[in-house]
C-alpha cells in the first residue's frame, strides 16, 4: 500500500508531450522566441509518467530538468518539433501540445552574424506548419489535447481553436491574469470539450493542473474503450 498504491490510471499507455517555446534562428547568434518557460508542459509529462504512461517529451530549450522516467527529445525550431512529433505520433495514445510554437520563422537564417549599418530594416517571415492542426486531421486512436493561451475573448478563441484543430480537449488560459501563464509556477485554466462541457479550475500549481488534466484524459480514454 502507500506509495505503490498511487493510482496508475494510464499504465500501458504511451503519451507524447510538447513543451517550451520554439526558437527560430535569424543568424548564428540570434533567434525569434516567445515567453514560454516550458513549466506547464514539463508538469504534464511528469503527471503522465506518474500515472503510469510511457512518456516522451519533445521540448524546445528550457532551464528545466527532465522529469524522472521521461524520455526527452530536444528540438529548437517549429520545423524540428514538427519532424519529431510526426515520427513519434503513430503509436501513441495521448498527445498533449503544451508547446508555444512559433507561427512564423525568418525566411532565411544568415550564415554569418548580421552586421548593423545604422539603417532600418524589415524582416521577412514565412509561416511554420501548424502541428496540432495536422495531428487533428491525421488522428486515429490518439486522444489529442491542445492549449490556447489568449489575451482577450478567451472562451470564444479557445472554442474556435478546438474546432479548427479537431482536438478532444482544449486547455484555455488567459495569460494576462496574475498567477497564470508564462513563467508562473501556477496557472488558471479551463478545460473545454467538443461536446460543450467546460470545467473552470481555480489558481493551482502547474503540477496540480497537470494531474487534473491527466485524470480527465484517463476518464475520457476509458469511456472511449
Ligand atoms: N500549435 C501547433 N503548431 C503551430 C502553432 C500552434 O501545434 N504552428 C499548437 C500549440 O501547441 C497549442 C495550439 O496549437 O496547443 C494553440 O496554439 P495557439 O498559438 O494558441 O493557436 P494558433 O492556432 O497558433 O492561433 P493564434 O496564435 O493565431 O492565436
Ligand atoms: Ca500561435
Amino acid at each position: 500500500q502507500g506509495f505503490f498504491a498511487v493510482s496508475r490510471l494510464l499504465a500501458g499507455k504511451k503519451a507524447l508531450v510538447t513543451a517550451g517555446g520554439t526558437q527560430e534562428p535569424l543568424d548564428p547568434v540570434r533567434y525569434l522566441g516567445n515567453r514560454s518557460s516550458g513549466k506547464m508542459g514539463f508538469a504534464v509529462a511528469e503527471a503522465l509518467r506518474e500515472a503510469g504512461a510511457q512518456t516522451i517529451l519533445i521540448s524546445a530549450p528550457t532551464e528545466l530538468s527532465t522529469p524522472y522516467g521521461v524520455r526527452r527529445i530536444p528540438i529548437m525550431t517549429a520545423q524540428e518539433m514538427y519532424d519529431a512529433v510526426m515520427s513519434e505520433f503513430t503509436d501513441v495514445d495521448i498527445v498533449v501540445k503544451a508547446a508555444a510554437v512559433a507561427d512564423y520563422r525568418p525566411k532565411a537564417s544568415a550564415e554569418q552574424k548580421i552586421k548593423k549599418d545604422g539603417t532600418s530594416r524589415t524582416l521577412e517571415l514565412v509561416p511554420n506548419p501548424d502541428i496540432l492542426a495536422e495531428l487533428g486531421e491525421k488522428k486515429e486512436q490518439q486522444f489529442l489535447v491542445g492549449f490556447a493561451a489568449e489575451t482577450e475573448k478567451l472562451y470564444e478563441h479557445a472554442q474556435a481553436k478546438m474546432q479548427r484543430k479537431n482536438v478532444d480537449m482544449l486547455v484555455a488560459n488567459d495569460v494576462t491574469q496574475p498567477g497564470a501563464g508564462f513563467g508562473s509556477p501556477t496557472n488558471i485554466v479551463s478545460f473545454l470539450f467538443p461536446e460543450g462541457t467546460r470545467i473552470d479550475l481555480p489558481q493551482m500549481k502547474k503540477l496540480e493542473v497537470a494531474r487534473r488534466l491527466v485524470q480527465e484524459i484517463a476518464e475520457r480514454l476509458r469511456e472511449k474503450e
